[in-house]
């Protein structure tokens, strides 16, 4: 655990060589001043990345500043930026600073940055061009001393090619790339934080300690973490709230198998109450258990997995590289030998 925050608590729990690469490529990162582009999945800690580069760089006791990009309506884009002078539009009677000003020394997080909309995106590629802002209605503009950092749970490289975002906007952002793995492929990072978070809730509503079952223990392991990190705080979280016996139990969905037709439906009831994750929760579900499906059908073969399925090939790659889909336990079978015939024949 190498980052700490302001109060000197640990922040970052895991030691798997995959997080581990994450912590050590968060440190270079901190010792820069260039944009940073954080991509991950759902849960997988990218905001806690964002604090981590800014509270352990030279700009760490100035403000952190983030802003929710999928929140700010397009057209007030630049006011939430870049603040407004008195008298800027009907109901600007006083004058108010924006985020970029807020930050002004320190860190601007622009979270969900996929969820920009075009006019949102075009102003946000000329401030990136040089740091110069003009608040709304002001005549008179200014440069800011910011460091910017972006995260998207999204590809952005894929919805630029397929038309969803600037192409130009993409290259200022991502200069240098954070990915953050997914839980389920971070080996037993999951009990490691799972014991974390028990003693972590324990702590703050003051209940003595209590073991995790071996059971649930076990289950830990399996589960794929669609929601990742923030799916098992929710739930040692809420399982501590509810629990009263000796060692705690942890309620873990069992595993949909990888192949066959046996796999969750998307429509799963899902234990979840913020919408955004339970999308990306099903998204994730229904993307892996697809994936797993065309795998099998092609004998882990990509390429012609990505003409059954009309997607490109690096697409597909990068899914089964998110997924941690081993092409080789998709062996050679009847299915596969179909798939092939079928194709030729068209
Ligand atoms: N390695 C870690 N160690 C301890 N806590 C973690 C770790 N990673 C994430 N968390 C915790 O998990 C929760 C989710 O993390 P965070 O908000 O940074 O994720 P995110 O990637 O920004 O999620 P989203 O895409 O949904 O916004 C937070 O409460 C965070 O403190
Ligand atoms: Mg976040």
């Amino acid at each position: 655990m190498m980052f700490e925050d302001r109060y000197a608590a640990p922040i970052f729990v895991g030691e798997s060589p995959a997080f581990r690469q994450v912590l050590s490529f968060i440190a270079k990162l901190a010792r820069c001043d260039a944009p940073v582009l954080i991509e991950g999945e759902t849960g997988t800690g990218k905001e806690l990345a964002a604090r981590a580069i800014h509270y352990s760089g030279a700009r760490g006791s100035a403000p952190f500043v983030p802003i929710n990009c999928g929140a700010i309506p397009d057209n007030l884009v630049e006011s939430e930026l870049f603040g407004h002078v008195r008298g800027a539009f009907t109901d600007a009677r006083e004058a108010r600073s924006g985020v970029v000003a807020q930050a002004e020394g320190g860190t601007l997080f622009l979270d969900e940055i996929e969820a920009l909309g075009a006019h949102a995106q075009v102003a946000l590629l000329r401030f990136l061009q040089d740091l110069e802002y003009r608040p709304v209605g002001g005549s008179v503009s200014r440069r800011a001393n910011v460091r910017v950092l972006a995260a998207s749970n999204t590809d952005l490289a894929a919805l630029t090619r397929q038309g969803g975002y600037r192409q130009d906007l993409l290259f200022r952002l991502k200069v240098l790339v954070l990915d953050m793995p997914p839980l389920r492929v971070r080996g037993d990072d999951a009990l490691l934080l799972a014991e974390a978070f028990v003693a972590r809730y324990c702590s703050r509503y003051g209940l003595p300690a209590i073991p995790i079952n071996p059971h649930s223990l076990a289950h830990l392991r399996g589960y794929d973490w669609p929601g990742n990190v923030r799916e098992l705080e929710n739930m040692v979280h809420r399982e501590l709230l509810l629990n009263e016996g000796e060692t705690l139990s942890l309620n873990i969905p069992s595993v949909p198998p990888l192949c066959g037709t046996t796999a969750a439906p998307v429509t799963e009831p899902v234990q979840v109450t913020d919408f955004r994750q339970a999308k990306a929760e099903a998204i994730a579900r229904f993307e892996r258990s697809y994936l797993s499906h065309l795998l099998a059908t092609t004998a882990g073969n990509i390429s012609l997995a990505a003409r059954l399925c009309g997607q490109d090939r690096s697409r597909l790659n990068k899914l089964v590289r998110k997924y941690g889909l081993a092409r080789s336990s998709f062996t050679e079978d009847a299915t596969a030998q179909w798939a092939k015939n079928a194709l030729e024949s068209t």
